[in-house]
Order: C-alpha cells, then sequence, then structure tokens
C-alpha cells in the first residue's frame, strides 16, 4: 500500500521538520492544523514544495473531523502532535484538556475503527510526565517508570499514554509513543523551552538575550526528532510503548558557548537565570535504538550551526524580520 501520511499539528515546529522530511522523500503528507498560515513550513521549504503539501485547516477535538480526514485522504500512517504546550494549558486547563486528551482519544478512536488501513498512531508524549521527585539521586529515568508531573500539560500527556495503553489492551491497535525534552532548531518559536532557540535567532541578529532558566538538559535538534517520528511510523510493531529519546546532555552553559562559538559576536550577549526546569535530566533511550536502529543525531555544534545559518538567511530574504523571535 503506498504510504499516506496524516500530521496533526504540522504547522508547529516538530510537524514542520517532519513534513520537510516527508516532501524531501517525495512523499508531501497531509497536514491536519488548527493554526491557519504556515509560517513555520515557510522558514524550512520553497513555496514549490510547500504547494504539494494537503492542507486541512481543522480541530482535532472534533472526531468528525479526524474520521472524514482519514478517509478523504485514504492515511496509511499518522504522527500525532497537535497539543497545547506548558503555558497554553496552564493559562486554559479546559482548552489544554480539550485538545491535549480529547484530541487524543479522537484520533486513536477514528484509527483503531480503520486499522485495517493504518497500522498504528506515532504520537508526542513529554518527559513533562515526569518530575525532580521521580529522580531523587539523579540517576537516568528508567525505560518504563510512571512519572508524577507537575503540571497539567504534564498530567495530560500521561492521560494520552494510558489511552494508548487502553487501545492496545482491549482493541489491540498499536502506538508509539514519543517523549522529547527539549527541541530545538528553526520553527522553535513557541513553549517553555523555546528560549534556547530563540537566543540562536538573537545570535544570528545581533541582539541580547536572556533565556530565562539554566541547568542541564537533553536537546533534540527538531530535524532528528522529526527522522525518528518517522522511523517510528514505518517500523512494525505490536503492542503500546513509550520510548524516551537522546540527544545532546547539556548544561546551559555549553549551549551558550555553542551558540557563541558560531556567532561569536553574541559572545557576553546571551545570558540564563539560574531557575531550573522541574525535570530529571537524563533519560534511558537504549529501547529505542533497539527497536529502530541507531537514533538520528545531529551533534549540538552542527545543529546550532545550521540553525543560525538558517535564522541569518531567513532574516535576510525578510522572511522572517529581525525581532521576530524577540517579542
Ligand atoms: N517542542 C518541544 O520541546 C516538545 C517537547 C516534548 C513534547 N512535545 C510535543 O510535541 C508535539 C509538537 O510540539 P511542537 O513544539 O511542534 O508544538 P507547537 O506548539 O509548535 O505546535 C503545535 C501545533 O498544534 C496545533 N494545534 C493546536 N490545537 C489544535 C487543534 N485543536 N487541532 C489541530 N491542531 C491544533 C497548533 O496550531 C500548532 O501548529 C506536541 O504534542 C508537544 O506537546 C514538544
Amino acid at each position: 500500500m503506498t504510504e499516506r501520511f496524516l500530521l496533526t499539528g504540522a504547522l508547529g515546529c516538530i510537524g514542520s521538520w517532519v513534513a520537510k522530511n516527508l516532501v524531501d522523500e517525495g512523499l508531501p503528507p497531509v497536514i491536519l492544523d488548527i493554526g491557519g498560515e504556515p509560517k513555520r513550513l515557510k522558514q524550512l521549504m520553497s513555496d514549490a514544495d510547500l504547494a504539494k503539501i494537503t492542507f486541512v485547516n481543522g480541530d482535532v477535538t472534533d472526531l468528525a473531523t479526524v474520521e472524514k480526514t482519514l478517509d478523504d485522504h485514504g492515511i496509511t500512517h499518522i504522527i500525532h502532535l497537535a497539543a497545547l504546550q506548558v503555558p497554553f494549558c496552564r493559562a486554559n486547563p479546559t482548552l489544554g484538556a480539550q485538545v491535549n486528551v480529547v484530541g487524543t482519544v479522537n484520533m486513536f478512536e477514528a484509527s483503531n475503527k480503520r486499522k485495517d488501513r493504518i497500522n498504528k498512531i506515532v504520537y508526542a508524549s513529554s518527559v513533562a510526565v515526569y518530575d525532580n521527585v521521580d529522580s531523587p539521586t539523579g540517576a537516568a529515568i528508567a525505560h518504563g517508570l510512571v512519572g508524577h508531573p507537575t503540571s497539567l500539560y504534564g498530567v495530560y500527556k500521561q492521560a494520552n499514554e494510558g489511552t494508548a495503553r487502553v487501545y492496545w489492551h482491549e482493541q489491540k491497535f498499536p502506538s508509539i509513543g514519543l517523549r522529547p525534552y527539549i527541541v530545538y532548531g528553526t520553527g522553535r518559536d513557541q513553549g517553555m523551552t523555546s528560549a534556547p532557540t530563540k537566543a540562536m535567532f538573537a545570535a544570528a541578529v545581533g541582539a541580547p538575550y536572556a533565556i530565562p532558566f539554566g541547568g542541564r538538559a537533553d536537546y533534540h535538534y527538531a530535524d532528528d526528532v522529526a527522522k525518528t517520528f518517522i522511523k517510528c511510523a514505518r517500523v512494525p510493531f505490536a503492542g503500546a510503548e513509550i520510548y524516551n529519546l537522546r540527544g545532546s546532555l547539556v548544561g546551559m552553559d555549553e549551549m551558550i558557548a555553542a551558540i557563541s562559538a558560531v556567532a561569536p559576536q553574541s559572545t557576553g550577549q546571551i545570558t540564563h537565570s539560574a531557575n531550573t526546569l522541574p525535570f530529571p535530566d537524563e533519560y534511558e533511550s537504549a529501547q529505542l535504538a533497539a527497536l529502530i536502529g541507531t537514533l538520528p543525531y545531529t551533534p549540538l555544534n552542527v545543529a546550532v550551526e545550521q540553525t543560525i545559518a538558517r535564522y541569518r538567511d531567513l532574516t535576510a530574504r525578510g522572511v522572517l524580520a529581525k525581532d521576530a523571535l524577540l517579542g
């Protein structure tokens, strides 16, 4: 069967990179998103490539829209990314639950009814299903550990992991959940952990930037995350498993040094606060490598260089204003 990918929430950062990878492969996807303007996709691809993508302007909280999209386009593969991030769930918990939890239930319900054609769902969970209390000694979070989230966003993601397990248990409909920590790269312009990418933008345009947190974290380049989602969508799989990822595990000073190495004029201009994120630093990821093989990985210095180069090009061409990510 020819692969026909549906990406939900792919006007966002990760989804735009997934779409770019699929277009580059010659397999333009269908995107279901409520967002409207494909501004992040435009940062990653030409207008000619953008025109190959099929856009459905719709809401994952509406089951009928999801079902119609699956049928209208003969969808065979699903990467479900649509969600509201931490600050948006905090600001509007009801909407957060509708989009993140009900939206995910809808994706499972609609796909399960079409499991003759749709082999599984690959969806984004998050390390926000954990809190520092889950790693009292600082040891890596073990695969399969049940966490104790301290944000509504994390609770909603945990609910989705539970939904996935029940669809396997009761319906034998498979799924793979992936838990990124900090995704960075062009297009990462909203959410609590978007600040390191905004600092790369600032360095590209020669502006100062204060990152509102510090500490050590696992950074995943958006292109690597996209390739990981695509690999998971294609791997033969039975069950409902959730995997941690592995990126560049670095402290904020190392991240800032990587930025300054590419943009030396930014030295001293990028700062960070002493606040730390409430999540453990390190997560076991060998299980994911056992499933899909070597995890896509771009070294931090290469990814930072690519991101800054892309932002320099986008601002030079007027695709992004020089203060676009600095408000
Ligand atoms: N970016 C990260 O560091 C990170 C880390 C862990 C997990 N995740 C998860 O990965 C996924 C993608 O993250 P991202 O950074 O690309 O997010 P993003 O905020 O850039 O994009 C989310 C997209 O979802 C769309 N959306 C919101 N409500 C919708 C609805 N009702 N129906 C359809 N579309 C809707 C938005 O319009 C947006 O385009 C999310 O599920 C997020 O929770 C992201």
